[in-house]
């Protein structure tokens, strides 16, 4: 009999998590697992008592569901989205609505989307954030894709959501893939944060010699103010958690930093936009770095540096590092909205930034004080070409920009790796330069290559070329780039 109002495959923590959460809400779920005994072990387990519906084929699996019928995967993205698709398409019916709520490449959602489309089945690609914990108790959900299946889903996705002041963190995102690129640019987001965090605690520790128990009381008091955040609240706590054996356990863990590819797709699409996504692109390299382990130890007993210990004022380094991470992070969603800003008109997708900084508010990973600021910032001027421009944003980076730079002078003269804090200040002061070398870049490329170059006294849009060396000819080249 047709009883469940949305089915969910793949048991995994997110999957089991979210069909409890589900549940909780009043609806009646069925599940399907590709390792049949999963089903079992979850219905006898955490599922133990509740209306919840255990199926143990496909076809049992699709005769549960009421129509329109309502389908989720919560599998892992790539390969077994597409295989899982192809075993339902001959047991569908026009009308009924797949979304997948994995981690899936927005192009991937864009091609599903439209390949199903075409067979009359509406897809959603619906982006899911807040790991176990908010799939049981709430995540952030940003749902995108074919707009015909919102309706048929946003009572269940609003209702199982994070609140944030009364408010879902799940609202419609736009057509096609963009409900999955708003959850990647939120995954690069989270990358860059977790580096800013951890570049803070390499100063910390490394620059100024502070103990677990001292960084704890930071982190504990900067959770209090302008830095407000879950990652923040993390770090004061990881500070605490000592061995079975006695000592700290984060001190017996290999620096080593793995990462699953959102953090790539995301540099890779600000590459392929042209977009400066410098903070969350040095997030990424931190990562990679790490992972040479082996080759760091040894050149860390060749390679010199600085020998100097620091001598200034200790809380006045303390201050200047708190100044450093909350000004490179205003950079790094900057630079995250300025390629949403793009990707929305690339893509063609009607993005509303309040909305996204609202669905980031709560339940998921990044969530903060400060994205109610950001949700602010474009509630007043929602045609904001950056935050950076922003009358909160711009007093907030100039109040903080001489500790930011006090600390970034500081890790250099430290030797201390500060890659995000030192990037930001980069970009930083290269957006508000109004004239970068550049020109000379483009003397170079007309130069050697005849690549032409516009004029600061000319209209742009017109292109001129050089004979530099008088050997050269008067033919410009229109296909070689560098
Ligand atoms: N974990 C998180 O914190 C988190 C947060 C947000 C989003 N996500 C995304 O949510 C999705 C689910 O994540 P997860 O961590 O719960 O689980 P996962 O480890 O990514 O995936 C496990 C699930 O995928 C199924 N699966 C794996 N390979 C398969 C294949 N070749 N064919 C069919 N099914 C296959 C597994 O079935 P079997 O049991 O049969 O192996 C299991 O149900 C992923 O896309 C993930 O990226 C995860």
């Amino acid at each position: 009999m047709a009883e469940a109002d949305i089915g969910l495959i793949g048991l995994a923590v997110m999957g089991q998590n979210l069909v409890l959460n589900m549940h909780d809400h009043g609806y009646r779920v069925a599940v399907f697992n590709r390792t049949l005994s999963k089903v079992d072990d979850f219905l006898a387990q955490a599922a133990k008592g509740t209306t919840i519906i255990g199926t143990h084929s496909i076809e049992e699996f699709v005769k549960k569901l009421k129509r329109p019928r309502k389908i989720m995967l919560m599998v892992k993205a790539g390969v077994p989205v597409d295989e899982f698709i192809e075993i339902l398409l001959p047991l569908l019916e026009e009308g009924d609505i797949i979304i997948d709520g994995g981690n899936s490449l927005f192009t991937d959602t864009i091609r599903r989307c439209e390949s199903l489309r075409e067979k009359g089945i509406i897809f959603l690609g619906v982006g899911i954030s807040g790991g176990e914990e908010g799939a049981r108790h709430g995540p952030s959900i940003m749902p995108g894709g074919n707009s015909d299946g919102w309706p048929h889903v946003k009572e269940i996705f609003q209702s199982i959501s994070a609140k944030t002041e009364g408010e879902p963190c799940c609202d419609w995102v736009g057509d096609a893939g963009a409900g999955h690129y708003v959850k990647m640019i939120h995954n690069g987001i989270e990358y860059g944060d977790m580096q800013l965090i951890s570049e803070a605690y390499s100063l910390l520790k490394n620059g100024l010699g502070l103990s677990a128990e001292e960084m704890h009381d930071i982190f504990k008091e900067w959770n209090q103010g302008d830095l407000n955040s879950y990652l923040i609240e993390i770090t004061a706590e990881i500070f605490r958690v000592e061995e079975k054996g006695g000592g700290l356990l984060l001190d017996k863990i290999l620096d080593v930093a793995g990462q699953k590819g959102t953090g790539k797709w995301t540099v890779i699409n600000s590459l392929d936009l042209g977009i400066p996504l410098t903070l969350i692109s040095e997030a990424v390299f931190a990562r990679c770095l790490s992972a040479l382990k082996e080759q760091r130890v040894a050149a860390s007993k060749l390679l010199t540096g600085p020998e100097s210990k620091y001598e200034g004022d200790k809380q006045e380094f303390i201050d200047a590092i708190r100044q450093a991470l909350y000004a490179s992070k205003i950079i790094s969603y900057a630079q995250g909205f300025m390629l949403m800003q793009q990707a929305a008109q690339d893509y063609s997708w009607h993005l509303n930034y309040g909305s996204v900084a609202l669905m980031w508010r709560g339940g998921c990973i990044i969530r903060s004080q400060f994205l109610g600021q950001i949700k602010q910032a474009f509630d007043k001027n929602p045609m904001l070409k950056n935050l950076l421009l922003d009358d909160f944003f711009l007093q907030e980076i100039a109040t903080r920009q001489v500790g930011w730079r006090q600390a970034v002078a500081n890790a250099v003269k430290l030797g201390i790796a500060v890659p995000c804090f030192s990037t930001a200040l980069t970009f930083y002061d290269g957006y508000r330069t109004a004239n970068l070398p550049a020109n000379l870049l483009q003397a170079m490329r007309d130069f050697f290559g005849a690549h032409t170059y516009e004029r600061n006294d000319q209209p742009r849009g017109h292109f001129f070329h050089t004979d530099w060396s008088g050997t050269g000819g008067n033919v410009s080249s229109g296909s070689y780039t560098v």
